[in-house]
């Protein structure tokens, strides 16, 4: 494209240009070598041919001046032909070259600060900077999720408005002549108000001087609330497990200070006491077998069993044992196998717990003189299902959430007084959550629950 060139550069250039060559004409003239004719002639082809070139000169540095003007811009420019003026040709290229490397830098700065950010995102925990005045300079993606669309330059207290963090960002921003005061880092437990509520540490750090962004003081909020609920699980838990054993413990006290003292000669009540005692005996046994079994279970909880198992033969192993129950109530137990089931990989002991657990509580909870109907089959995503289902009173739904946690029951008494510890859907949960299976409780009040069992079949 030719370049405008603005009429008063071309005069002057054309100007420089000719006076030379006119200058010597007219000397040539002045002495007579040149009549007017010849030089007016000269000076006209002289004009032609200079105006000629010198057009072509300023276009060339036109192109020249537009191509160094575009390589600040987005995308390199192509080289312009500069064939008239052939010192900018060299100028160019160099220029060219100059803003090749630029870009490369540029672009290489880019990626830093990209992978920068990235790896800011990439950290599971959230994280705030802010600057010297407190205002949020930089956050990471889980602190976007957490509070929202942090606005940067906003004051940290805009975002999070929880006093002892603010303080202890103020404390660490803290100077007395110009130097910093406070100390260089600072941890702050803090409930962030849901839903759902949050037990939250922040591990404040302030760096030695502000990054380029003006980062002064790094945040990172811990959730703890895991660790939290564990830690109310575990207190929890130990106060259940006493109280289920305070109750046998005080009978078997109360029947010793008796048979010590009235019912010391009363042969009868002594056989009758002694019964109790022996039945409470039993519970506080299988109490502290189950709490037994569920720590070693948990205990290798994450290690998945090796060894293959066949259910069919467990399954028939348990019903064999439950049986005479079973008869006691006039509940009939049936077993369905599908034909051509694969083999489970799984552990025989702990599936012929969790299935005796699940067919006791049916044959348990059943109506007398109904049927506890346990089927065999494979899923259709190849997955092996084992199902128990009862014809009992079922369970509300509202239970169903909490049904597998340890000494949950939905009527204590009933279960207590049916030798229940109330631990054995929680046994159950955790082998099944050992063998990457699923436990399914469908329950229809009134008509009877089915409780599922579902184990991947290839390993
Ligand atoms: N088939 C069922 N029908 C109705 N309710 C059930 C059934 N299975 C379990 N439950 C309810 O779930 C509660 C917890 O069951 P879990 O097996 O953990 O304890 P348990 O049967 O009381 O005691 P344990 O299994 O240690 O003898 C029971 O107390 C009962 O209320
Ligand atoms: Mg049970």
């Amino acid at each position: 494209m030719t370049e405008p060139i603005p009429l008063r550069r071309r005069l002057a250039a054309n100007a420089v240009a000719l006076t030379p060559s006119f200058a010597a004409l007219l000397v040539l003239h002045g002495v007579g070598d040149l009549a007017i004719g010849p030089m007016l002639a000269a000076m006209a082809a002289i004009a032609v041919v200079t105006a000629f070139l010198v057009h072509r000169y300023l276009a060339s540095l036109a192109r020249f001046a537009r191509f160094v003007g575009e390589l600040s811009g987005e995308r390199e420019p192509e080289m312009p032909r500069l064939g008239f003026a052939p010192a900018t040709e060299d100028l160019a290229t160099a220029a060219s070259q100059l803003s090749a490397g630029w870009r490369r830098q540029h672009a290489s700065i880019d990626n830093l600060a990209a992978s920068a950010q990235a790896i800011v995102d990439g950290l599971p925990d959230p994280l705030l900077a802010v600057d010297r005045q407190r205002r949020l300079v930089r956050t990471n993606r889980a602190a976007g999720e957490l509070l929202g669309a942090a606005a940067a330059e906003r004051d940290l207290s805009t975002v999070l408005r929880q006093p002892p963090l603010l303080a202890a960002v103020d404390g660490l921003l803290e100077t007395t002549d110009g130097n910093f005061a406070g100390p260089e880092q600072a941890a702050v437990e803090l409930t962030l108000s849901g839903p759902p509520e949050r037990d939250v540490v922040a591990q404040l750090r302030r760096l030695p001087r502000p990054a380029a962004d003006g980062s002064l003081v790094l945040i990172v909020l811990h959730d703890t609330t895991a660790l939290r609920r564990a830690e109310r699980m575990r207190a929890d838990f130990v106060a259940n497990a006493s109280h289920e054993l305070k109750t046998p413990i005080a009978g078997l006290a109360g029947f010793i200070e008796t048979l010590r003292g009235p019912a010391r000669d009363d042969v009868a009540a002594r056989e009758r006491f002694l019964g109790i005692m022996a039945e409470q005996a039993e519970r506080m046994r299988r109490l502290v077998d189950d709490l037994l079994m569920l720590s070693r279970i948990e205990q290798h909880e994450h290690a998945r069993p090796d060894t293959s198992v066949d259910l069919e033969r467990v399954l028939k192993g348990v019903l064999d044992l439950l049986q005479l129950r079973a008869g006691a109530r006039g509940v009939t137990l049936r077993l369905d196998v599908e034909p051509g089931l694969p083999p489970v990989p799984g552990d025989h002991d702990e599936l012929t717990v969790v299935f005796q657990n699940l067919i006791d509580n049916a044959v348990k909870y059943t109506r007398p003189d109904t049927a506890v109907h346990v089927a065999l089959q494979v899923a259709a995503d190849g997955r092996v299902a084992v199902a128990v289902a009862d014809e009992g009173d079922g369970i509300a739904a509202q239970h169903l959430p909490r049904l597998t946690e340890r000494f949950y029951r939905v009527d204590a008494a009933r279960s207590r007084q049916m030798g229940g510890t109330g631990l054995g859907l929680a046994i159950v949960k955790h082998v099944v959550n050992r063998h990457r299976g699923r436990l399914d409780i469908h329950s229809i009040p009134g008509k009877g629950s089915t409780f599922t069992v579902t184990l991947p079949a290839v390993p």
